[in-house]
């Protein structure tokens, strides 16, 4: 039976409390009946991402798979589909699914991330050649980004109520106003939603291949705001974060071949969520103390920094 990693079991606690603890007791035993019935074997050490964990086997024809087993959540409902939609362009090759138990048999590629590299430009010319071989013709049942934009506006004059002292209102309305103008008008195409370098694995059949979609049905540079979001940290250490802002929008836009002011729209809105978000609930990576303060004001800053053109 595997162990499940410490951390991982620890932060599944903290976030789902006593739900998650009695989903990581069912986890070994899941895996153990998946191995048997996709006929696989163990071969190597367990790691975990934030949802899930990812067991390293090997199918019966000997060649090397992963299977991941997330925490059951709306939230990781649509990954399999979006695996199946790619069928391997772009992202990693789906072998086997149980979505009762929210597994999957994924084909194994390297564990080291697009994070990892320190070349800032790399890492964005990487994501957006990516994104755009990811934007395929999206299945007819997955969630639309433009079905959503109804509760995200709401969601928005909620916290800019409650949490008025937050940001500017121009910041406030520049977010209201791309969820209304570019959030109504979007394609149908499949967005893999959560795009940003730790999410991008570095393979052999590609040099670099995407895992853990959310799977949405929309607009290409919605995700263009995901991972210039996740380069935040970048961003506002460098001598001259506008500029340097300036650069992320050029590099992606022009590798992704989306509309370099749709990125910067999508970021914007971005930002300004996750300066609620981060107020209301925490991060992932800080629920309290200095370092939520710090993320909460790098969000408030880019939120602000992208309300122009730029
Ligand atoms: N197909 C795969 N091959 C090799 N390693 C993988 C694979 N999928 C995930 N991993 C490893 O597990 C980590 C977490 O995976 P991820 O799918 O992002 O999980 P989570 O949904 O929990 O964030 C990755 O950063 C990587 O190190
Ligand atoms: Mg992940």
């Amino acid at each position: 039976m595997i162990e499940v990693p410490e951390t991982f079991a620890r932060s599944t606690i903290e976030r789902e409390g006593a739900t998650g603890a009695a989903w990581l007791t069912e986890v070994p035993a899941i895996v153990d009946e998946l191995m048997r019935r996709w006929a696989c074997t163990r071969d190597g050490e367990v790691v975990h991402g934030g949802v899930g964990v990812i067991v390293p086997v090997r199918r019966p024809d000997r060649s090397p798979a992963v299977m991941k087993v997330s925490f059951p959540h709306p939230g990781n409902v649509r990954e399999p589909d979006a695996f199946e939609a790619w069928h391997g362009r772009g992202a990693v090759l789906l072998y086997a699914r149980d979505d009762e138990r929210f597994a999957m048999l994924l084909e194994r590629v390297h564990t080291s991330t697009l994070a990892e590299v320190e070349d800032g430009d790399e890492v964005v010319s990487v994501a957006g050649r990516l994104n755009r071989r990811l934007a395929v013709p999206a299945p007819h049942d997955l969630p639309r980004l433009r079905e959503q934009t109804g509760a995200w506006e709401e969601q928005l004059c909620t916290d800019a109520g409650e949490f008025s002292d937050a940001l500017s209102r121009r910041a406030v309305d520049a977010a209201v106003a791309t969820v209304r103008e570019v959030g109504r008008e979007q394609p149908d195409l499949l967005v893999h939603g959560d795009l940003h370098g730790g999410n991008i694995l570095r393979a052999e059949r590609d040099p670099w291949l995407a895992v853990d979609p959310k799977g949405y049905v929309g607009d290409p540079a919605y995700d263009g705001g995901t991972l210039l979001k996740s380069r935040a940290l970048a961003i506002l250490a460098a001598d001259d974060p506008r500029k340097a802002v300036h650069r992320v929008l050029d590099v992606f836009a022009e590798a992704a071949e989306v509309d370099r002011e749709r990125v910067r729209r999508w970021a914007q809105f971005h930002a300004v969520q996750a300066a609620f978000w981060g107020r209301r609930h925490g991060f992932r990576r800080a629920r309290g103390g200095p370092l939520l303060d710090l993320l909460t004001e790098f969000a408030d800053s880019l939120a602000e920094l992208l309300v122009e053109r730029v």
